[in-house]
């Protein structure tokens, strides 16, 4: 589907240019079957300038380092497992990772406690199967099996998520490098290129904990939640700017002061301590991830686009905060009003969110 009429293309294509300059400008050694090299691949996530003046923008935002261990381990023998809290952009850094890897971001495999081991490995189109019996024809590979045969990469999302026997089906393929198919007495054996980028959440654990014998042929790289209040608002920015434009909402100013007033409601609570050190508060019991900002903050616009004057104002994203942070209506009401009224209230400039804050949790 095209760019303009998909409600979220995905990477390859959002970015089709920039992916194209950088292979155009990129003169280094690729790994077999990698449509860039990896110092490519880290531009394309990292962002920067190319020589004929394409501006390749930043995907992730964090530490330089961390991007340099994740683009390497993809190109050695062993798998990459991208861990975190929820909102770390995990899934995110994982699809623009394959985009640019391999040209192909949709060989996925969404891990449930459902998962079904066809999804890792193979099914049978059964209307064949019995007419004709077993064969390659009849046989229906996963992601993950499609990703060995073309030497691409295969993303597991929520890998602690899927059954733990299910799990194990990839043991074979991450350690031999060989899906065995007994139906045939045959096998899939994967092509250079070919790689498993793996998320998974930090909360989950203990839901299906990695078996050693899996860990083992990760490398476990873990996403930090954005180290300062500026970093975190230009992630935000960022992302609502193009979040609106596919919405057709209208911009926000840069760095406008709603988003940075979400981002600091966010951390204060999350960090149980105001940003001046000052003030310890309680933290609700939801995440307040840097993705629940974007949303937070993309809700408003869309309200002030729709209902309002087109400029987001505190009125517009009281009611998102308000729904972010009390997700547990008794306890979490409680530490909301708290902080509105130990910390919101006090601050200076606060008052006309203070206000809207207080209309929509009278
Ligand atoms: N460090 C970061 N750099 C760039 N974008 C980020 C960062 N952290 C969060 N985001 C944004 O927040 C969202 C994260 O969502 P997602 O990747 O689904 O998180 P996760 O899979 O870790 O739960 C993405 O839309 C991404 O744009
Ligand atoms: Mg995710």
């Amino acid at each position: 589907m095209s760019v303009d009429t998909a409600l979220r293309p995905h990477a390859e294509d959002a970015f089709a240019h920039e992916l194209k300059a950088l292979a155009a400008a990129d003169d280094r050694p690729r790994p077999a079957r990698w449509n860039l090299s990896p110092w490519a691949v880290a531009t394309y996530l990292l962002g920067g300038e190319l020589p004929d003046g394409t501006v390749v923008t930043p995907k992730y935002v964090g530490p330089r380092r961390i991007v340099e261990v994740v683009v390497s381990t993809l190109a050695t023998d062993r798998a990459l497992l991208l861990l975190g809290v929820p909102g770390t952009a995990k899934t995110w850094v994982s699809e623009h990772l394959a985009a640019a890897v391999s040209g192909d971001s949709t060989l996925l495999v969404q891990g449930t406690a459902g998962t079904p081991e066809e999804a890792v490995r193979y099914g049978w189109n059964y209307a064949r199967l019995l007419t004709g019996g077993p064969s390659r024809e009849a046989l229906v590979p996963s992601p993950v099996m499609r990703a060995m045969a073309e030497g691409r990469i295969a993303r597991v999302e929520e890998l602690t998520r899927i059954p733990a026997d299910v799990q194990d089906g990839l043991i074979t393929i991450l350690s031999e490098k060989t899906l065995p198919i007994p139906e045939l007495g045959t096998e899939t054996q994967a092509v250079r290129g070919f790689n498993v980028i793996a998320t998974a959440n930090d909360r989950d654990r203990g839901v299906n904990e990695l078996s050693s014998a899996l860990r083992r042929r990760f490398n476990t790289v873990v996403l930090p939640l954005p180290a300062t209040v500026e970093e975190e608002v230009d992630i935000v920015s960022r992302r609502v700017r193009q979040l609106g434009r596919s919405l057709e909402l209208p911009a926000a100013p840069e760095g406008a002061d709603e988003i940075r007033r979400v981002v600091t409601v966010f951390r204060e609570l999350r960090g149980g301590v105001t940003a001046d050190g000052r003030t310890k508060v309680k933290s609700p019991s939801g995440t307040l991830s840097t993705a629940e900002a974007i949303s937070v903050v993309t809700n408003g616009l869309a309200l002030a686009a729709h209902f309002g004057d087109g400029v987001l104002r505190a009125g517009d994203i009281a009611a998102g905060i308000l729904g972010a942070v009390v997700r547990d209506p008794a306890a979490d009401r409680v530490v909301w009003q708290e902080y509105l009224e130990t910390v919101v209230r006090e601050r200076e400039g606060w008052k006309d969110f203070y206000r809207a804050c207080r209309e929509v949790a009278p």
